[in-house]
């Protein structure tokens, strides 16, 4: 299994690189960087959709799953880049939204028009009977039923009004997200994405919503059906997972997915039974808790993701991190506790350089419709402007959707013109060119890194090591250790500003990176704030 040993750098390519003066990412942008990406070391890219969408939710909303948004390029444009970045042993993972369509795709034109439509049992319908179905709410915060009229029915949108969700229960919808795959997989494309895929097997009857009963069979037969032909990577999106849940979508006989995002870790901040806008503050031994059955549960069992950050993520050196005074210290040391870790890496545009957060000085320089929606539900729920704002800071989704920091030319040399969404004042500082080649960049952190478990001598141990934790019940370092035959790895972070004295001795034989100059271990292990160390040791036993 080729990606056991892959970083996957994932792009939102609205924001990436413009390049023919519009402001908005497209497809040549992407061209043009894959050297980039390559010097980076990546060897594959999650390409955010790229298909014909009406945009209500930047793509996510699909309209032809079999043709490109015009703003994007071409099919050309995208056979072309398969084969640029295949050159460059770089393979493209599509983004494939299977719960929704567009509600102006051509099935659901047809579906709404009337029920005797071969296309109706694509989506999932109600009758009117005189009041909305259910008060089910909508992911992006409004009813989840909206009314057709042609029909005198109510449809279901666990998202945006332009995004019905499809009926997976009928043979021909999975028949047609099938042949979809296959599609792209006769194009050369190596790996899927599978957008909220835990929601696909809904029983609206019974309520249930995510995890249906039927939800491993459809994606069994999937995978039978085309993606185990293909010697792919697969990943699925699935914000209700478990750690046992992920052993069967990543069940290592093969018959679901390579793996799956697991959120148990990015939720911990979030109150319970709360809304996903008011953060607490994080506690440490929880975040330890977690990877380490996300790790321990999953070794020899089945195959974990690691990651911080996405597109509908805040920036974690903002959240977790400190984006000022150890801007690169923290962005170094949440890199280094993720990566030496057992699983596959997942890079978000921008994590490399440690992009930040970005403070909008005005609401209506908002552009995602989720953070426009809960503006508009909090405003008329009487909340002042300063404290949606400050919930629109801590989470929504454009902290993390500004365009790329290429260099210090105005507009981040994203593009030429003024981008669709404001470009973060502080690229003048923060930027990929300043960056390159300084080797006491995050850049150059993350090219190690991602070295490391690619190429170098201890990939095996990256790979295939266990994990324990070490000073399991210490409230400011996160420490690991993984053995995997005679060696050793152990991983020391600091993960807050403040210095810690441990009164251990550690024996090593080397540091492999460390985001100080010296490491100070010889009298016990003092870390400086945000320090991270990883050490190479013999094991004992
Ligand atoms: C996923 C995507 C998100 C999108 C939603 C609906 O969570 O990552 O960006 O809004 O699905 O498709
Ligand atoms: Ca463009």
């Amino acid at each position: 299994m080729w990606w056991k040993n892959s970083v996957v750098y994932q792009i939102y390519p609205r924001s990436f690189k413009d390049s023919n003066g519009d402001g908005i990412g497209d497809l040549q942008g992407i061209i043009s960087k894959l050297d980039y990406l390559a010097y980076l070391g990546i060897d594959v890219i999650w390409l955010c959709p790229v298909y014909q969408s009406q945009n209500e939710d930047n793509g996510y909303d699909i309209s032809d799953y079999k043709n490109i948004h015009y703003e994007y390029g071409t099919m050309k444009d995208i056979e072309m880049l398969i084969e640029e970045a295949s050159k460059r042993e770089i393979k493209i993972m599509m983004d494939i939204v299977a719960n929704h369509t567009s509600s102006e795709h051509e099935w659901f034109k047809e579906a709404r028009k009337n029920k005797n439509s071969p296309y109706h049992d694509y989506y999932i319908f109600k009758e009117n009977k005189g009041s909305v179905p259910s008060d089910l709410q909508s992911i992006f915060l409004d009813s989840a039923w909206e009314y057709n009229q042609q029909t005198n029915e109510y449809y279901l949108h666990m998202f945006a009004k332009g995004q019905p969700d499809l009926n997976w229960h009928h043979k021909p919808v999975r028949d047609s997200i099938f042949d979809i795959l296959q599609f792209w997989v006769d194009k050369g494309i190596k790996g899927f994405r599978f957008d909220v895929i835990d929601l696909i097997a809904k029983e609206i009857n019974e309520g249930i919503i995510g995890d249906g009963p039927k939800l491993h069979e459809y994606i069994k037969e999937m995978t039978k059906n085309v993606l185990s032909k293909a010697d792919l990577i697969t990943v699925g999106e699935t914000w209700g997972a478990t750690v046992e849940k992920a052993k069967l979508f990543s069940n290592k006989d093969g018959s679901e997915f390579s793996m799956i995002f697991n959120f148990e870790h990015i939720l911990l901040d979030q109150q319970p039974n709360k809304e996903k806008w008011d953060l607490l503050p994080l506690d440490l031994i929880k975040l330890k808790e977690v990877f380490k059955a996300q790790q321990q549960g999953l070794y020899n069992e089945g195959w974990n993701s690691l990651f911080w950050n996405n597109h509908d993520l805040p920036r974690i050196v903002s959240r977790w991190g400190n984006d000022k005074k150890y801007h690169k210290e923290s962005a170094k040391m949440l890199a280094t506790l993720l990566h030496f870790m057992q699983g596959t890496p997942y890079i978000y545009q921008g994590e490399e350089i440690g992009m930040t957060n970005m403070k909008f000085e005005s609401i209506d320089d908002y552009k995602d419709i989720e953070t426009l929606n809960l503006i508009k539900t909090r405003k008329k729920l009487g909340y002042s402007i300063e404290d949606i704002l400050k919930s629109v800071d801590a989470k929504g989704r454009d902290n993390s959707r500004t365009p790329y920091q290429w260099n210090d030319k105005k507009y981040a040399g994203f593009s030429d013109v003024n981008p669709w969404i404001l470009v973060n004042n502080n690229y003048v500082n923060i930027n990929l060119e300043k960056q390159i080649g300084d080797q006491s960049s995050i850049l150059e952190y993350y090219r190690k890194l991602i070295y490391y478990r690619r190429h170098s001598v201890y990939r095996d141990i990256i790979e295939k090591a266990d994990f324990n934790l070490l000073y399991e019940n210490h409230s400011e370092v996160f420490a690991y250790e993984r053995t995997y035959k005679n060696q050793k790895l152990i991983v020391l972070c600091n993960f807050y500003d403040q210095k810690v004295f441990i009164d251990d001795k550690i024996t090593y034989e080397k540091v492999l990176i460390t985001n100080q100059k010296d490491v100070l271990l010889e009298n016990g292990i003092n870390l400086r704030p945000y320090e991270a160390i990883v050490l190479i040791a013999s094991d004992q036993q």
